[in-house]
C-alpha cells in the first residue's frame, strides 16, 4: 500500500493522498444516502451505509486511503452522554461533565459499545482495494473532553479552560478516562483491519502552549506510544490544529504528523526534517478555483521534494466544493510527484 509506505517514509512512486472529510456531503452520492436518514448519528451505526459511504471518494477520487466514516463524538457518546446534532449549531451534548461524579459515571466499558465501528471495518476491508489503506481514527482526549465539557463546538471554551486554571486534577482525571478508553478503542480498530490510525486534535489550538503539552500532547503521545508498542506495523497519525507554533517541542513515538493550513509546511520541515512524515497541507478554500489548487501543490510538491510527505488538505474539505475541483486536486498531485522509484 503506497499510503502505508510513504508513512513509514519508505520511497513511493508518487506522492499519495487523501482528505480529511473526503466522505460527506459535497458528493452528491453522499447527500443521496443522507437523505434517507434523519439523524446523522443513525448513519454511523449502521455498517452497511458506513462501508458504502466510506468507499464512495476512492471510487470518485481516487485516494490513496480511505477513512472509515463515523465521528470523533461517537465514543464520547457511547461514554454515556447522549449526543444530537442540530441544524445551525453542530453537535450537542445535553448532559455534560461538571464534576468529579459525572467523570466517574462514565462507562469504563464504552470502548466495547463500538461493536457496530468495529463490524463496519471489516466490512470496508472486505470491499475495499487491497492497494488502498482503511484509516480508523479517534478524537484526541483533550478534544473530546471540549465537547464533553463545553455540551457543544466553542470559541472562548471558558468552561474547560476554567478546569485548566481551576480544577486541572479534575479535568487530568477525565483525560486520563479518556486515554485509556481511546487506546482500547483504536487497538479494537486495528483488531477490525485498520491499516492506520489517526488522532485528531481539532482544538489543541485553544491551548497555550506548555498547557497544550500538559493537557493535550502529552495524552496524544501515550496512545501513539501504547499503540506502537502492541503495534509497530501500524502508522500512527497525530494532528493538532491551531498549534504551529508549539511544533518546535512536539515528540514522540509516531509515524505522520497532520500540518494545518495556518501553519508553513517549510517551517515543519525545518523542524522535523525526515523524521516523521508530514501531511498536508493545503488550505480547504483553494479548493473553490483550480489555479489556486494547481498554486499550492506545486508548491508544497517543490518544498516536500525528496522528503516524507503526504498530501492532504490543511483542515477538513468544505461541502460546497465542486466534486471536479477535488478530483483534479487528486489527480495533478500524483502526476507532479511521479518519480521512478530505486528498488
Ligand atoms: O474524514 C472523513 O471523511 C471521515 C469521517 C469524519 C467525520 N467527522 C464525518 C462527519 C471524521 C474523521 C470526523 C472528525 C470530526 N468530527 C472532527 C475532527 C476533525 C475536524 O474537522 O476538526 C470534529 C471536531 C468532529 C465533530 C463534528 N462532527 C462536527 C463539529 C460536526 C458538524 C459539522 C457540520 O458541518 O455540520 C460533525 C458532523 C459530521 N461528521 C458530518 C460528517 C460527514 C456532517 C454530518 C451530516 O451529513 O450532516
Amino acid at each position: 500500500m503506497i499510503f502505508i509506505d510513504a508513512c513509514f517514509g519508505k520511497e513511493t512512486e508518487y506522492t499519495p493522498i487523501w482528505m480529511m472529510r473526503q466522505a460527506g456531503r459535497y458528493l452528491p452520492e453522499y447527500m443521496e444516502i443522507r437523505k434517507k436518514f434523519n439523524n446523522f448519528i443513525d448513519m454511523t451505526k449502521d455498517p452497511e451505509i458506513v462501508t458504502e459511504i466510506t468507499l464512495q471518494p476512492i471510487d470518485i477520487l481516487d485516494v490513496d486511503a480511505a477513512i472509515l466514516f463515523s465521528d470523533i463524538l461517537n465514543l464520547p457518546m457511547e461514554m454515556g452522554l447522549p449526543l444530537r446534532f442540530e441544524k445551525g449549531i453542530g453537535p450537542i451534548f445535553d448532559k455534560t461533565i461538571d464534576n468529579k461524579k459525572d467523570i466517574d459515571n462514565l462507562d469504563k466499558d464504552a470502548y466495547k459499545k463500538l461493536e457496530y465501528v468495529y463490524k463496519s471495518i471489516e466490512l470496508i476491508r472486505q470491499n475495499l482495494n487491497k492497494d488502498k489503506a482503511l484509516i480508523g481514527f479517534a478524537g484526541s482526549p483533550w478534544t473530546i473532553a471540549t465537547y464533553m465539557v463545553e455540551g457543544k463546538g466553542s470559541k472562548q471554551y471558558a468552561k474547560i479552560k476554567k478546569m485548566v486554571y481551576a480544577n486541572s486534577l479534575m479535568l487530568h482525571k477525565l483525560l486520563e478516562y479518556n486515554t485509556n478508553q481511546t487506546i482500547k478503542y483504536l487497538i479494537n480498530q486495528i483488531k477490525a483491519g485498520a491499516n492506520a490510525v489517526m488522532v485528531f486534535d481539532s482544538w489543541g489550538g485553544a491551548l497555550e502552549r506548555d498547557k497544550f503539552f500538559e493537557f493535550s500532547w502529552e495524552y496524544m503521545k501515550k496512545i501513539a506510544k501504547e499503540i506502537k508498542a502492541k503495534y509497530p506495523n501500524i502508522p500512527v497519525i497525530l494532528f493538532s490544529k491551531g498549534v504551529g507554533l508549539y511544533m518546535d517541542k512536539m515528540d514522540g513515538e509516531f509515524d505522520v504528523l497532520g500540518v494545518d493550513w495556518n501553519t508553513p509546511i517549510d517551517y515543519a520541515l525545518n523542524i522535523f526534517k525526515n523524521k516523521y512524515t508530514l501531511q498536508g497541507n493545503i488550505d480547504p478554500t483553494r479548493l473553490y478555483s483550480k489555479d489556486a489548487i494547481k498554486e499550492a501543490v506545486l508548491n508544497v510538491a517543490n518544498i516536500m521534494k525528496g522528503n516524507r510527505h503526504i498530501f492532504n488538505l490543511g483542515h477538513g474539505i468544505l461541502p460546497d466544493i465542486p466534486v471536479e475541483n477535488a478530483k483534479y486536486f487528486v489527480s495533478l498531485s500524483k502526476e507532479v510527484t511521479k518519480r521512478r522509484i530505486n528498488v
